[in-house]
């Protein structure tokens, strides 16, 4: 069989860490829901803190980057060729057996069934084979609550998360307990800046391309529509934008580099108001579940949350409103195994265990019960 190469992937590296409390909880946490894949062990003390022990992901980047976008088929081939070392490094660079373990945990949706399939049925043959529980972790959840890991907090807190695939606002409540508060009509905000980034001939990964850009241009030179803004329901729409900066483009054609250095600074503005009035919606509609003090959070994750633009509009909105924002290094708000360890280990606490017969969800809504988003698409 062929292998893939592992020297793409990243680790947190061996270092040298006081030793884990006896009574933790020691979760591996499998991660391949898209074009990552990703194993980490990770301790939770008695008091819910948390430690990460490993931290190992390979990146498909590379295999995806000349199609211009994740290749489904492509990536769940990926993650079999590779995910017995992924899960291997982890368990060495934690320096524990599998015996160690208290749980095996697996991302189980949503995502890409291929990808996913593969991550479940390792996790699940590892727990079979070791004599531990599995857990099937939805994968927002675990975006959802990786503060507490990196930064300890508890909840209730508000949650933007803004990545390739989603734009949504939580409440979160509680493990296991969400609340939408708003989604994405159609386009995930991170589509929006990769599409963008096509439209104007840059390459992938289009988000950090389209923000080197725009540190060049100028932000005012075209007149970019700010879709929602106003709208009583913090809801998201990003496909209308795209298509402006379409008829931008095409108006000013052909293009040079100041150009679409313009258009980049444009979008981004255009973008960073809509969110920043989104979540002010947000922050209004919690007020009352989140009194005022140092607890009072807007937690941010995935890769949009990258942008600087983005995260110094949001860092003064945060400031005017009482709220603490909080965004994990950003290797941790992009896709890894830690959050998927995590989100295991929470659940655990809990007594909260699936059983091997736990099905791969494609779709799996964090708040089953939210009404859609009028005008949505499938992605809502
Ligand atoms: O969370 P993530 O790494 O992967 C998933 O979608 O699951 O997010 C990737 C998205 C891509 O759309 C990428 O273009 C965007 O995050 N992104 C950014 C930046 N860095 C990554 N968007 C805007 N500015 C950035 N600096
Ligand atoms: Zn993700």
């Amino acid at each position: 069989m062929r292998r893939a190469t592992v020297d793409p992937m990243t680790t947190t590296g061996p270092s040298p860490r006081p030793a884990v409390p006896k009574d933790s909880l020691l979760v591996l946490g499998i991660e391949t829901s898209c074009d990552e894949t990703a194993a980490s062990v990770v301790a939770r003390d008695a008091l819910g803190r948390g430690r990460i022990l490993s931290n190992v992901v390979r990146s498909q980047f590379d295999m995806h980057k000349i199609y211009g976008g994740v290749v489904p088929e492509i990536a769940a081939r990926a993650h079999g060729d590779c995910l017995d070392h992924i899960i291997s490094a982890a368990m060495a660079e934690a320096g524990i057996a599998y015996s160690d373990l208290d749980a095996v945990a697996a991302a189980s949706g949503p995502g890409l069934i291929g990808g996913l399939i593969v991550g479940a049925v390792s996790g699940k043959a590892l727990a079979l084979a070791a004599g531990k529980p599995f857990l099937a972790i939805n994968h927002l959840e675990a975006h959802a609550l990786t503060a507490g890991l990196t930064d300890g907090i508890k909840p209730p807190y508000l949650m933007l998360l803004v990545s390739g695939g989603h734009t949504q606002l939580l409440l979160v409540e509680g493990v296991g307990r969400y609340r939408r508060l708003g989604t994405t009509i159609d386009d995930a905000l991170g589509e929006a800046f990769d599409k963008t980034a096509k439209l104007l001939g840059l390459p992938m990964p289009g988000g950090p391309n389209v923000e080197t850009q725009a540190r060049a241009g100028d932000s005012k030179r075209f007149k970019l529509p700010r879709p929602m803004l106003g709208r009583p329901e913090p809801h998201f729409s990003f496909a209308g934008l795209k298509t402006a900066v379409r008829h931008a483009a095409k108006a000013a054609a052909p293009l040079d580099p100041q150009d679409v250095a313009d258009l980049c600074a444009s979008f981004e503005a255009a973008v960073t108001d809509t969110v920043c009035d989104r979540v002010a919606v947000a922050m209004g509609l919690v007020s009352d579940v989140l009194p005022p003090g140092p607890q009072r959070a807007l937690v941010v994750a995935g890769g949009v949350a990258a942008n600087t633009a983005l995260r110094t509009a949001l860092q003064t909105l945060c400031a005017a409103r009482g709220f603490v924002l909080l965004a994990p290094p950003l290797g941790l708000c992009t896709d890894n195994g830690a959050m998927i360890a995590w989100a295991g280990a929470e659940r655990l606490a809990l007594g909260l265990t699936d059983g091997l017969n736990a099905p791969v969800r494609p779709r799996w809504p964090l708040d089953p019960a939210a009404s859609p988003a009028i005008g949505a698409g499938v992605k809502a």
